[in-house]
């Protein structure tokens, strides 16, 4: 916990007065989205958009004022945490289901740090099943699609039922054990039929901050 709490600290440490900042999902973005409200209550002026309902509704209880995407010509700096990050700062991420949401976020914005602790570090991506976000329509076709591509595809369950992400759609994970061109996997992913996006984030991380248990960061640019 101590790894992800200092990293997402730290990225806080990013976000200055004026800013529009999108605000990531997870375990590692509480830590960065809870400094953000702090500093919004000691006088920090900013706009912020949420990736997912479980942010909307942190941030809500923090004060951080929101707004939607619709508002805003482009974010600023996005703050965000991911499930694996390779050598090329390519990334795996969806863990939380919030990948959709996630990745037009990052899409759009001038600047996207990603947080993590030093395990989600790896040379190749692949280990961490890839998640991908498929519509309900025929997504038991899809799923027999994805078996083509070899990577034992399941539909993410949660207490015994169909997990729904915020967009009502299923998440179909995909253990491909490692990823030898993320970027091609990525385009055919999403040129299925069914395939709403994929977890793969290629190319769009400016900076990662990478936080231990022995309190030490490690920024890679
Ligand atoms: C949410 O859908 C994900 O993309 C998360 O950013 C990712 O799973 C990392 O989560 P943790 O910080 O909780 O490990």
């Amino acid at each position: 916990m101590k790894a992800k709490r200092i990293a997402g600290e730290k990225a806080a440490e990013y976000v200055k007065d004026g800013m529009v900042v999108g605000l990531g999902t997870g375990s590692t973005a509480y830590w960065a989205v809870k400094k953000v409200g702090e500093m919004v209550k000691e006088g920090l002026n900013i706009r912020a958009v949420p990736t997912s309902e479980e942010t909307k509704e942190l941030a809500e209880e923090l004060n951080i004022p929101l707004v939607s995407l619709a508002d805003v010509n482009y974010i600023d700096l996005t703050i965000d945490g991911a499930d694996e990050v390779d050598s090329n700062l390519n990334l795996i991420k969806g863990g939380g289901g919030a990948l959709v949401r996630e990745k037009i976020v990052a899409f759009h914005s001038k600047k996207l740090i990603i947080i993590v602790d030093e395990s989600k570090i790896v040379d190749k991506l692949g280990a961490f099943p890839l998640p991908v976000e498929v519509v309900h329509f025929g997504a038991d076709k899809t799923l027999i699609t994805l078996e083509k591509f070899d990577c034992q595809p399941k539909l993410r369950k949660e207490n015994g039922e169909l997990f729904n992400t915020d967009n009502h759609n299923y998440i179909i994970d995909c253990n491909f054990e490692v990823i030898e061109n993320p970027k091609e996997l990525n385009n055919e992913l999403n040129e299925l039929p069914g395939v709403v996006e994929t977890g793969l984030f290629v190319e769009m991380a400016d900076r990662v901050i990478v936080g231990n248990n022995e309190g030490e960061l490690n920024i890679i640019e």
